[in-house]
């Protein structure tokens, strides 16, 4: 697929979808939107994909929110809408991507872009990123799931401070604050992001799938996530993996997945 906004690269299984637009220090408009749902999909397809790494061109940014340019004379209409298709399209659709998402943050994070780093599983800084949700200095709120998933991450406290301030972050305190796993220099945020992938890719993918549900119902309204992880787990019994994994275990031997 042709990608104007983002490029991709596959590397033996690891996929990374760079966010590119330096000039705009890769703000998400419209159209990145509907291309990274577009990446995400033909990843979601293709056996060749085990990991994503989600990162920003450049620097700079990974992502300095999105787009303020077009949607400055929106009706709330409009609003609603921005936020309800863009939280369908990609950040919800990347919180419950099937396959493990990181988010390698290299720079700026904010609003929008800050929201797309909590949508991925979990998050690596390197030392120079920054991240806010500066919409209240714009008359806004977030609206791609920063209300949400800020506490769930750093706490109801902190989360309120950080959005009522609209100020940023930096690395150590994102990680003081759980908000990032790992920060680590600039020049070696993807090498660094890599070796986790390479890590997880040992384990079985089908299982992956399994944890990230279950992981997922415990922030889903209504839905009791004991019962969703009781459910995957015997569902984990009828699979290939199991099999491969446990006999693996008791022959003394790696596994080797079949589910990859
Ligand atoms: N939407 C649209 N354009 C954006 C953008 C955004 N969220 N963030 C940055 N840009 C554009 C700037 O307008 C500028 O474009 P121009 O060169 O055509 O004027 C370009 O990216 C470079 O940004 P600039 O502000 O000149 O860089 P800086 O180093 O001085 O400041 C930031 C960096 C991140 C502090 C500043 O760009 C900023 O505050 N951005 C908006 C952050 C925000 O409020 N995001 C939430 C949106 S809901």
């Amino acid at each position: 697929m042709e990608f104007e906004n983002i490029l991709t690269e596959n590397n033996d299984g690891i996929l990374q979808i760079i966010i590119n637009r330096p000039k705009k220090l890769n703000a998400l408009n419209r159209d990145t939107i509907q291309e990274l749902h577009d990446a995400f999909s033909e990843a979601k397809e293709d056996q060749e994909v085990k990991v994503v790494i989600l990162t920003g061109t450049g620097e700079k940014a990974f992502v300095a929110g999105a787009d303020i340019s077009e949607f400055s004379d929106f009706s709330v209409e409009e609003g609603r809408e921005l936020a309800a298709n863009g939280q369908a399209k990609l950040f919800d659709f990347v919180a419950n991507f099937p396959k493990p998402v990181i988010a390698a943050v290299n720079g700026f994070a904010l609003g929008g872009g800050l929201e797309l780093a909590m949508a991925a599983h979990f998050r690596v800084a390197s030392d120079n990123a920054k991240m806010g949700l500066p919409e209240t200095s714009l008359g806004l709120i977030p609206g791609y799931g920063g209300t949400q998933r800020l506490p769930q991450l750093v706490g109801k406290g902190r989360a309120m401070e950080m959005i009522m301030t609209a100020g940023m972050i930096d690395a150590k305190q994102a990680l003081q604050y759980n908000l990032v796993n790992h920060v680590c220099e600039q020049e070696e945020l993807i090498e660094f992001t890599e070796k986790i992938a390479q890590k997880i890719m040992k384990n079985s993918l089908v299982a992956m799938s399994a944890a990230i549900r279950a992981i997922n119902a415990n922030y889903e309204d209504g839905v009791n996530g004991f019962e969703i992880e009781i459910s995957e787990f015997g569902s984990s019994f009828g699979t290939q993996d199991f099999e491969e994994g446990t006999s693996a275990f008791l022959n003394k031997r790696k596994a080797d997945f079949p589910g990859k």
